[in-house]
């Protein structure tokens, strides 16, 4: 199949949207990653999405809307505490889990009887969205296991000539992907970080936990919260290892344990160390989320074997880029300083 690009002009908005109503899979832009859209409601178009990715059929999908109104026809109850965190953060980067509706097929919600419901802020997304008519199912636009796409050139290099049509919108603002709440004892339980942090949420309720799984390896077979807890995730081609510690202590390390095909992922400039190729992903959370997986995606393109990562910081939106980069690494954290 050849995949159309398109803007985000609008008449190519109604080419996307003309697309989906023919069950078709498009990949759109959103505030958060890209992401491979199709009708939530239509089966066959859902499974063109899992083909698309090779994605596991147990992971449910995020289901995307452009108006409140279209939640009575996808959850079957709305908690009290959801409508306050949306009333707080939508549109915007959050994630809700809710009882489904029977309108969701269970190929969209991955056999649950839940459904995960976001409002993106993105108006690119947005006009597609209302342009349908219908909610969008739409996971990350990568293929399964990969870093998630930012921009519209990485979504091409995964899924040309898997997908109907890719929407270029530019680069995606946040980076990394929403963050993932269930309601439980009435109270909040994270179960995947993302922009809206454990912070921002503590704002809405005291009752607010993070899962396990946010941080730690979910045991073989164990029963997860969030099926992508259990799956593979943002790994580059080359083996990341994760040292935490100072600036110094990061160049000490890479200085006495570096070979060829070695590359540092850095802050900026001043953890470089010589002779050692290097790219920086910034210094703040939210710099250091809006580049991580593009990051990622550079060091395949240039051939690295292992990357050597410093550690980010885990307050605020940091917990997010904590959170991706613990995976991408295998959860291999060096702990730099501890045996001195
Ligand atoms: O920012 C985002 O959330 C992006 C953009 C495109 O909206 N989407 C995204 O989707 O990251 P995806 O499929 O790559 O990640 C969704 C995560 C998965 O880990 C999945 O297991 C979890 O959310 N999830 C979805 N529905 C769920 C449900 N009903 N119960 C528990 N976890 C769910
Ligand atoms: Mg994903």
């Amino acid at each position: 199949m050849d995949t159309l690009m398109l803007s985000a002009s609008e008449d190519d908005i109604i080419a996307a949207a003309e697309l989906l109503k023919k069950s078709e899979v498009v990949a759109i832009p959103t505030e958060t990653v890209y992401g491979l859209a199709a009708n939530a409601y239509d089966e066959a178009a859902v499974r063109k999405i899992f083909a698309a990715k090779g994605r596991p059929c147990d992971n449910p999908l995020i289901v995307h809307i452009s108006d409140l109104d279209m939640i009575k026809d996808i959850a079957s109850t709305v908690p009290k505490l959801a409508i306050k965190c949306a009333e707080r953060f939508w549109p915007g980067p959050l994630t809700m889990i809710m009882p489904k509706s029977d309108r969701i097929p269970l190929v969209t919600s991955g056999g649950l009887d839940t459904v995960g419901i976001r409002f993106p802020s993105d108006k690119c997304a947005h006009s597609i969205i209302e342009k349908c008519g219908f909610p969008l199912a739409a996971p990350s636009a990568n293929l399964s296991g990969s870093p998630s796409p930012t921009n519209a050139k990485r979504v091409f290099e995964d899924m040309n000539g898997r997908i109907a049509a890719i929407v270029d919108g530019g680069e995606s603002e946040v980076g990394v992907e929403s963050t993932v709440i269930a309601f439980e004892n009435e109270g909040i339980r994270i179960l995947r970080p993302g922009k809206i942090s454990y912070e921002d949420l503590k704002a809405v309720t005291d009752n607010v936990f993070i899962d396990h799984g946010v941080l730690e390896r979910v045991a073989e077979g164990e029963k997860v919260r969030s099926p992508g807890m259990k799956y593979k995730h943002y790994a580059p081609k080359a083996e990341v290892v994760l040292l935490d510690g100072t600036a110094e202590e990061f160049r000490d390390y890479v200085t006495k344990n570096s070979a060829d095909g070695c590359f540092c992922l850095v802050f900026s400039d001043k953890e470089a160390v010589d002779g050692v190729p290097y790219l920086t992903y910034g210094e703040s959370a939210d710099e250091q989320a809006h580049w991580l997986f593009e990051r990622l995606r550079q060091f395949d393109g240039m051939g690295a074997k292992k990357v050597f990562a410093h550690c980010p910081s885990q307050d605020g939106v940091g917990l997010a880029v904590y959170n991706r980069i613990l995976r991408s690494a295998g959860f291999n954290v060096i702990e730099l300083g501890k045996n001195k």
